[in-house]
């Protein structure tokens, strides 16, 4: 494996095979697999989970690993091409990128939506034009339409769960105070779609995600003996689901247009996973989320501190998951 950007890229016999050495390494730890290898870690926006699964896994396979977040100790970096540089940033991606990568064995970048051009965002131009700077084995911490260490987190809680793997799966969007943006819904449903699921979007009506993201889903799906369907019926989406997956997002249809999104999401403060959600779910039915959730707001307390809520265990997986990827890529 040369670099881990997207779970489409590998395929799902590479997931699964991803999502076995995860549990291998959790009960057979290698704290020396990775000795000497360095791991750096470029956060242009924030995290808790990523960074310090990142940072945990390199200790524990016996590698090192250091952080960068631009202009907090380190030069603000300019990602635009052909900019007049006067102003707060004081170095280029053209430079600062590959000076970065010949400093380590492993590059993880955490680069969000700018969240103006929906056209640009669902390309990933921001992460891509990063990437393309990069001659070392790539992680994708988080890009403005992909969050594949999550995804491969979620594939081995899904794992855990016990049943039957072909499962109802639901995405739904839930509340937030402002647009979220679409890395984790898109990988989400791309992930559930690659296990063959059938998985159902739940959105409200503005909420839709964009034709791309659902379309490559479906594809995935087809190949995968599953389905991907969409829909604004809550009681509907939810009759005998095995996993509900909240997700806030903004809307495709106002994207980039602050004062729209509000108008939208203004009325739909209902979408806030309660406990009569469940009503006519399965009744062994589990909550997901990526974390950081705000609770009672998309997720309420009775739910969260539940035996059905998972996102701790979620939590908990982006730690062998990361330790996965990284001695996949990394090990001699
Ligand atoms: N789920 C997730 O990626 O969490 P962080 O943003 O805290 O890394």
């Amino acid at each position: 494996m040369k670099r881990f950007v997207d779970l489409a890229e590998l395929g799902v016999a590479q997931v699964r095979e991803l999502s076995a050495l995860a549990t291998r390494l959790e009960t057979r730890p290698e704290p020396q697999a990775l000795a000497g290898k360095v791991l750096g870690l470029l956060f242009l926006n924030p995290s808790l989970r990523t960074l310090a699964s990142c940072q945990s896994a390199m200790a524990r396979l016996g590698g090192s690993s250091f952080v960068i977040t631009p202009g907090q100790g380190t030069w603000q970096l300019e990602a635009r091409d052909g900019v007049v540089m006067n102003g707060t940033a004081a170095e280029h991606i053209r430079e600062g990128l590959p000076v970065l990568a010949s400093y380590v064995d492993a590059l993880g970048i955490r680069a969000f939506a700018g969240g103006q051009d929906l056209t640009a965002d669902l390309a990933d131009t921001r992460f891509n034009a990063m990437a393309a700077l990069v001659d070392r084995p790539l992680i994708n911490l988080e890009s403005a339409v992909n969050h594949p260490c999550q995804a491969l987190a979620d594939w081995k809680t899904i794992d855990e769960l016990p049943g039957t793997r072909r499962r109802k799966f639901v995405l739904s969007w839930v509340t937030h105070p402002r647009a979220l943006p679409l890395a984790v819904p898109a990988a989400t449903v791309h992930m559930a779609a690659m296990r063959g699921m059938d998985v159902v979007v739940l959105r409200p009506e503005g909420f839709a995600l964009p034709t791309p993201i659902m379309e490559r889903a479906r594809h995935a799906a087809a190949a995968c003996g599953g389905t991907v369907t969409e829909t604004a019926d809550r009681e509907a989406a939810l009759a005998d689901a095995h996993v509900l997956y909240a997700k806030e997002w903004g809307s495709a249809a106002r994207y980039g247009d602050e004062r729209g999104e509000q108008e939208l999401r203004q009325p739909l403060q209902d979408w806030c996973v309660r406990n009569d959600w469940f009503a006519r779910a399965a009744s062994d039915c589990v909550l997901m989320h990526c974390l950081p959730v705000r609770r009672n707001v998309a997720v309420a307390d009775e739910v969260l501190d539940s035996p059905r809520s998972v996102v701790r265990r979620q939590a908990y997986n982006r730690l062998p998951a990361q330790m996965a990827i990284l001695h996949r890529l990394l090990k001699p």
